[in-house]
């Protein structure tokens, strides 16, 4: 049984991490698909909203993909979910330095959890949550950029009045 952890802010999902965790699932067992609760990005969505869109999108996956939340350093959570590999997406070159940063020292860290990392498919190169916050705010079509109960979630949170974070 392989499982592997795919951790992030997922503020919100996108379809990007949808096809990340799909391509994902024909490699591991196993996806955790994990919301950090400790950041310090400001977040549109509380962890508990973020939690309900992941777990809505994949309830059909017959338990092979699981989403929690996690807090403090990411290598121990990877060792107590029974977890041996971290996956995260690449988009550009420009996410290159932040992911090979991370990578390294996670590894560093833990002794022996690699990263792998999958490309991002080109209709999603250019998808990113922070994107899809300020397409949002202004009124913009995300549709193609996230999933249906997404951005109605977006709709009613701009609708509220919250600002961006
Ligand atoms: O979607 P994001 O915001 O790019 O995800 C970043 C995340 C959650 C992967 C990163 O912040 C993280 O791993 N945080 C947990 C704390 C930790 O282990 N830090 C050391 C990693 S170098």
């Amino acid at each position: 049984m392989r499982a592997a952890v795919f951790p992030g802010s997922f503020d919100p999902l996108t379809n990007g991490h949808i096809d990340i965790v799909e391509r994902a699932l024909t490699i591991f067992d196993r996806i955790v698909v994990a919301v950090v609760t400790q950041s310090s990005k400001k977040s549109l969505f509380s962890v508990p909203e973020r939690l309900e869109m992941i777990s809505h999108h994949f309830r059909g996956s017959g338990g092979k993909v699981e989403v929690q939340s996690f807090s403090g350093l990411l290598v121990e959570y990877v060792r107590q979910v029974g977890a041996s590999a971290i996956i995260r997406g690449l988009r550009a070159i420009s996410d290159y330095d932040y992911e090979a940063q991370m990578a390294l020292m996670n590894r560093t860290l833990s002794g022996g959890i690699e990263t792998f990392f999958l490309m991002a498919r080109e209709e999603n190169a250019y998808i990113s949550s922070s994107v899809v916050r300020q397409i949002a705010l202004l009124g913009g079509d995300v549709s193609k950029l996230v999933p249906p109960f997404v951005e109605t979630a977006l709709r009613r949170k701009f609708a509220e009045g919250r600002p961006i974070g």
